[in-house]
């Protein structure tokens, strides 16, 4: 290559860093000078050769490296807008020790480049070929204060310990013992934590034993795997390729399935809330409202062609939270407002009692909506075998092998 097309290439590169910084920061994803500052220095294309070098900088994109034998994808590396969002989550600062549960390399670099020289990060995958890549890609761009470890981490990094900050990479559904003990008293744990059914990356505060929430962002992981794994269950209600219909259980009660399938094909009971939220408004919020209050609130998840025969009106894939009772259920809908781009939320109901199930989910949308749009839910994470007495007396309790993770509204 000529010297020409080599500065030309590195302008190209170099702008592909700014733009992508500069996204960050109008998504509110970077606020911060030193999380804007890794997104401009890190030659992140470089851990995944195999992809287009514009998509790797691109603020949304997760480059799939790993995918298991049903076809569920295990390994990435994030996307940028998702680990700046931790990043912030983490509130990091230069000097600090930090462990990254979930390597891939560009983030364990984007962490090296806020902790500094006088920092140093670890970073711990249960896959060689990770850390292999990894450790290729930071070598490659001359990250020396990262220590990379092939293990399980369910064990955390002891021989590192203690942290500053622990930020997790993985979707966990528990908390073991060993990331509390190894993290400074007042350090951070920022994970993506699965409850009932719902992820979401909690910033947690080490409090003695006890963990709790300051921060909690929407998001989506790979699964845990080893020790720590725990797939939630799929109780299939419609099996057609292309058109399939579940319901995710996390600890909830066994469905119905036959009953449940019956119901899903018969007519719809609607039911609609007078609620309505903006287009860019999400329903992450509300949605854990739903799933604190009640008690049966499973995720439907649908293939996009269900939703195309007509099977359910909406379909994500993150899932819907959907009231289950017997031989029938509810999901969460919205439908369009004579308003430009605002939607009334409602439910469907399906099944014997499915205007009664639409209804009671409704009428916990309007409460949300009274008492608590714009509230954020409190996390808290104890051991598990903490006596009841220590722990809030009201909201949701979700018990774990580990933990006792508690959700509460103010
Ligand atoms: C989303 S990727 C990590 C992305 C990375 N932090 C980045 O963006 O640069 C999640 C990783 O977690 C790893 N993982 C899953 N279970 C694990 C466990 N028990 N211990 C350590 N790593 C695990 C997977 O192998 C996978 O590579």
């Amino acid at each position: 290559m000529t010297n020409e097309s080599t500065r030309e290439q590195g302008r190209t590169e170099q702008q592909l860093r700014d733009d992508l910084a500069q996204k960050l920061i109008e998504f509110g994803a970077a606020r911060s000078p030193g999380v804007v500052t890794a997104f401009r220095n890190v030659r992140r294309h470089l851990a995944t050769p195999e992809v287009d070098m514009a998509r790797t900088y691109d603020a949304e994109f997760a480059a799939i490296t790993k995918t298991d034998e049903h076809g569920v994808d295990i390994s990435s590396v994030s996307a940028p807008r998702v680990q700046a969002m931790q990043m912030e989550q983490a509130d990091l600062a230069p000097g600090m020790t930090v462990l990254e549960i979930g390597s891939g390399g560009p983030n364990a670099a984007n962490l090296a480049e806020v902790v500094g020289e006088n920092g140093h990060v670890v970073t711990v995958d249960i896959d060689p070929e990770v850390t292999d890549r990894a450790t290729r890609f930071l070598k490659a761009t001359g990250y020396q204060n990262v220590t990379v470890l092939t293990a399980d981490a369910e064990h955390g990094a002891p021989e590192h310990a203690p942290f500053d900050r622990i930020i997790v990479t993985v979707q966990a559904a528990d908390i073991p013992p060993e990331w509390t003990a190894q993290l400074k008293d007042g350090g951070r744990l920022v994970v993506p934590l699965r409850m009932r059914g719902l992820t979401r990356t909690v910033a947690l505060v080490r409090d003695g034993d006890r963990l709790v929430s300051d921060g909690v962002e929407l998001c989506g992981f790979v699964p845990m795997q080893g020790l720590g794994e725990n797939r939630v269950r799929l109780a299939v209600l419609h099996d057609v390729e292309g058109e399939e219909v579940g319901l995710r259980l996390d600890g909830h009660p066994e469905p119905d399935t036959d009953a449940l399938a019956k119901a899903l094909i018969t007519p719809p009971n609607k039911a609609w809330s007078g609620v309505t939220l903006g287009g860019s408004e999400s329903n992450e919020h509300l949605d854990m409202w739903l799933t604190t209050e009640l008690d049966n609130l499973p995720l439907l998840a649908a293939k996009p062609g269900a939703r195309q025969r007509g099977l359910v009106a909406s379909a994500s894939p993150l899932g819907i939270p959907t009231l289950v009772d017997g031989d029938s259920f509810a999901y969460r809908t919205v439908r369009a407002t004579d308003e430009d781009d605002r939607y009334e939320l409602g439910a469907i109901g399906h099944g014997p009692h499915g205007q009664q199930l639409a209804e009671r989910l409704v009428e916990e949308i309007r409460t949300w909506d009274r008492d608590h749009r714009g509230d954020r839910a409190h996390i808290e994470v104890y051991p598990a075998g903490t006596p009841d007495d220590r722990l809030p007396a009201d909201g949701r309790r979700i018990e774990r092998r580990h933990s006792r993770v508690t959700i509460t509204w103010p």
